[in-house]
């Protein structure tokens, strides 16, 4: 099963144990970390659940969609290359050591 490493907005740090096909939002909703709101559930219209990606991994995620890129842009938190919405990337093993961070709530 992939790991991934979350960082809190607190900055804690958890480990995670992720199915394959989950997305990181269910990874980090279904936790004990607290932080994710991902309030519309996934459909990709709240934002809720904006990550940053550890740049090494960036180029194995899939391309950012015109929904997603619409929704990062109106953050005040957006961060360049590494801001994605975690309920639109699905966990895959190349994805195993991932390492993201929770972005500060808009
Ligand atoms: S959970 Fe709403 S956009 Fe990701």
């Amino acid at each position: 099963m992939p790991q991934i490493t979350v960082t809190t907005r607190s900055g804690e740090k958890h480990v995670l144990e992720a199915a394959v096909n989950q997305t990181l939002m269910e990874v980090i909703r279904d936790s004990s970390i607290d932080g994710m709101d991902a309030i519309c559930g996934g459909c990709c219209s709240c934002a809720t659940c904006h990550i940053y990606v550890d740049p090494d991994f960036v180029d194995q995620l899939p391309p950012v969609s015109e929904d997603e890129e619409i929704l990062l842009d109106g953050s005040n938190h957006r961060k360049p290359e590494v801001s994605r919405l975690s309920c639109q990337i699905r966990v895959s093993d190349s994805l195993n050591g991932l390492v993201l961070q929770i972005a500060p709530e808009d």
